[in-house]
């Protein structure tokens, strides 16, 4: 039976950060060195000003860090001391070549499979951390395969990461499930049960699932792929909401009371971001197209489609609203990361809506709490976008002066009941328009103030486009 004592994970991101923080936290038994080439990254990991935010992160860092629980940039030494090695490094949709726009990137995967196969000096345990198109775990054997020797032997398991950010550390310390798959021999069924015992050291043996290589694969990309796809349908159902006078929330309520629908995942909004929903599903388009099923990838591709059009369909309302021109005004955007309680900004809303607003000519002033302005004025990449958008210190400071208040991310502190909105209101110019790309706010409190209020899926946006 193989025990494991000493784990790797190549990768100090957003996913192999806090998946293998949480681990060295449950399991004192086992060392966990969390290796990137990236030195900043690691220095900031070894600080007290922690790379990634997220709600309970630093306590179990700073709990296990020094203990059972390293940084490290020396990604050979940790691979050598290794029984089982956590592959979570990126894999962002390709920019350029086949599958340009649609398929993973898998560079990053390769070159640190290619790393394990030239350093390790003793037989390993390889986890796919990293969502992967489907059949990565092969290209990986291959690999591995050309590297091994009677005496190092690689297994090859695929273990998906299903936290969400914002909620990283409640999901890792009681995961809805653990997924782990191997190929059903007997040396991978003896590596997927040391894993298996890993996980067991907190998460109840029922809720870790164990399937095959493929099956594990698959269900990453369709778990995601579900879940983006019902904020499309509510997301469609809003702008049917908005033309007729029904509520959105209300219908979202209503559908969630059947149990067979529940009630997760059905919050309307200015459209769906972070790294993983639009770049799973792309990904499964690419395999639906490559698997010749041109109506499944159709089908899938409609999800993407559906949360672009949620987008436009926001700015051209706020346009239109603004007596069809932006031009010179000054438009106080509330929220810049992807969602609330992090500083994650990877395909956020907020960069599609902004620059809209810049092509338009308007003047920008951004406020959020996490999201530092560097990474800001990287994610629009716009030339002369200090010129075009300020970024501020607090959403009073956003809002002076402006025409209109844009909620993009649903932070708590721009609750009604926590921000002052009269504040807000007497420092803007007049008419002063509110837009809630979160159904965040209570809109008849804030109409009572003065604002004119715009949510989204709410019968107002027609009334007032
Ligand atoms: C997602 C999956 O939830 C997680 O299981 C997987 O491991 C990674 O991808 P994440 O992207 O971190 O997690 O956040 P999530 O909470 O799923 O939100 C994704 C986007 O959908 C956010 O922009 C969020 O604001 C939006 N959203 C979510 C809605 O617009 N409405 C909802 O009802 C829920
Ligand atoms: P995710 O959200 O999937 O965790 P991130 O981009 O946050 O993605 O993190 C991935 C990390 O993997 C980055 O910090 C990057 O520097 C690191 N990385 C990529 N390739 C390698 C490699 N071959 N060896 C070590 N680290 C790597």
């Amino acid at each position: 039976m193989t025990v494991v004592k000493n784990i790797c994970c190549i990768g100090a991101g957003y996913v192999g950060g806090p998946t293998c923080a949480v681990l060295a936290y449950k399991c004192p038994d086992i060392k966990v060195t969390i290796v990137d080439l990236s030195e900043a990254r690691i220095a900031a990991w070894n600080s007290s000003h922690l790379p990634i935010y997220e709600p309970g992160l630093d306590e179990v860092v700073f709990e296990c860090r020094g203990k059972n629980l390293f940084f490290s940039t020396d990604v050979d030494a940790a691979i050598q001391e290794a029984d089982l090695i956590f592959v979570s490094v990126n894999t962002p949709t390709k920019k350029t070549g086949m599958g340009a726009g649609m398929a993973a990137d898998l560079a990053y995967v390769e070159s640190a499979t290619r790393r394990i196969a030239q350093v390790a000096q003793s037989s390993k345990i390889v986890v796919e951390k990293s969502t992967v198109p489907c059949r990565t775990a092969q290209s990986m054997r291959t690999i591995l395969d050309a590297n091994s020797t009677p005496e190092i032997h690689f297994d090859i398991l695929s273990n998906p990461e299903f936290l969400a950010e914002g909620t990283a550390i409640k999901d890792l310390l009681n995961p809805d499930r653990v997924l782990i798959g191997a190929l059903q021999t007997e040396s991978g069924i003896e590596a997927q049960n040391a894993l298996v015992d890993v996980y067991t050291h907190w998460v109840p043996k029922d809720r870790v699932i164990t399937t095959n290589l493929w099956s594990s694969e698959l269900s990453k990309l369709a778990a995601n792929a579900m879940l983006a796809q019902r904020i499309s349908s509510i997301n469609a159902l809003s702008a049917i909401c908005e033309a007729t006078g029904a509520d959105v929330d209300e219908v979202a309520f209503a559908c969630g009371k059947d149990t067979r629908l529940g009630s997760k995942f059905l919050k309307a909004s200015v459209g769906f971001g972070g790294s993983c929903f639009q770049k799973d599903i792309l990904n499964l388009v690419y395999l639906s197209r490559q698997l010749n099923l041109p109506e499944v990838a159709d089908y899938w591709q409609q999800v993407v489609t559906m949360n672009e059009y949620q987008k436009s369909r926001f700015v051209r309302h706020i346009i239109s609203t603004l007596f069809n021109t932006i031009t010179n005004k000054k438009i106080a955007v509330l929220g810049f990361a992807f969602k609330k309680d992090t500083g994650d900004t990877r395909e956020s809303a907020a960069i599609t809506l902004i620059k809209d607003f810049m092509q338009e000519n308007a003047r920008v002033a951004v406020y959020d709490p996490k999201v530092e302005a560097e990474q800001i004025y990287m994610d629009l990449a716009e030339p002369d976008v200090e010129k075009k958008v300020t970024i501020c210190a607090s959403a009073y400071e956003a809002a002076e002066g402006a025409d209109a208040v844009v909620i993009v991310t649903e932070w708590d502190e721009f609750r009604d009941d926590q921000l002052d909105y009269t504040k807000i209101y007497a420092g803007m110019n007049k008419p002063a328009f509110l837009f809630d790309g979160r159904l965040l706010v209570d809109a008849a409190k804030l109409r009572k103030i003065g604002f004119k209020v715009s949510v989204i899926g709410k019968n107002e946006l027609a009334g007032t486009a």
